[in-house]
């Protein structure tokens, strides 16, 4: 499997710019030894998807509700995200769970919904400054992972500590590898020889700069980037970073 390079765009990007970005994206991703995915907000995901047809870059969203209709003011379900052009949507970025207060069992709905819908979760889990300062990364991490996952999950999961998001600051490489094995080791140990199958992506400032020694870490399966991501100068230069014997 292909390690997934994967651009969160947040709360970025009118359609012009989206769409220059992404052209640019279409005409210089050649030679990858990854996939792309991006993410762009809402209101230019249709577009977006329909400038990247027959390319091999996906499209996914950046949150669906659990329901796939309903009376719920200003939400997108997994089917409309579908429907638009999307085929991955990524889930319980921690930016969703503070602003929006989504607990890990909202999350798991929502990834059902998406696998119903027939788009892959990327999942996101990850500590708190406080929390690993106070010796419970791991621990936080594992039950994240533990009430996030419905049964028969599949897709990605990232982890992104929330002290790296924007931040510029990344957690050293042996505190990765540690955190990638642990979650490997759950998701084999809960989903079997499937587990083995479930990619996951580091995220927390990635950058060009960075995106080699990151992404050459045991169990790293790719990346989330943000800032990065809008850029694609720098989206592509992390996309090149990857090793080719992945
Ligand atoms: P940055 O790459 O800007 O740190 O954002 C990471 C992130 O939150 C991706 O989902």
């Amino acid at each position: 499997m292909l390690p997934l390079i994967a651009g969160n765009w947040k709360m970025h990007l009118l359609r012009e710019d989206a769409i220059r970005l992404v052209s640019a994206l279409r005409a210089q991703a050649t030679s990858l030894a990854c996939e792309l995915l991006v993410c762009p907000p809402a209101t230019v995901l249709a577009d977006v998807a329909a400038h990247l047809a027959g390319s091999p870059i996906m499209v996914g969203g950046q949150d669906c509700h659990q329901a796939p209709f309903g009376p719920h003011t200003g939400d997108i379900s997994a089917p409309m995200l579908r429907d638009a052009g999307a085929s991955w949507v990524i889930l319980g970025h921690s930016e969703r769970r503070s602003d929006h207060h989504e607990s890990d069992a909202l999350v798991c709905a929502k990834a059902k919904a998406a696998l119903a819908a027939g788009l892959k979760p990327v999942v996101c889990v990850g500590e708190t400054q406080a929390e690993r300062e106070a010796g419970q990364a791991e621990r936080i991490v594992s039950i994240q992972l533990a009430h996030s996952l419905p049964d028969g999950f599949s897709g990605a999961v990232a982890y992104e500590p929330v002290w790296a998001i924007g931040s510029g600051r990344t957690p050293t490489e042996t505190e990765i590898a540690g955190m990638h094995s642990l979650i490997r080791e759950a998701l084999q140990a809960r989903f079997g020889a499937a587990g083995a199958t479930i990619r996951i992506l580091y995220g927390g400032s990635v950058k060009p700069e960075n995106a080699e020694s990151l992404l050459a870490i045991p169990e790293v399966s790719g990346a989330l980037v943000g800032g990065a991501s809008l850029k694609a100068e720098s989206f592509l230069a992390i996309a090149r970073a990857v090793p080719s014997n992945h």
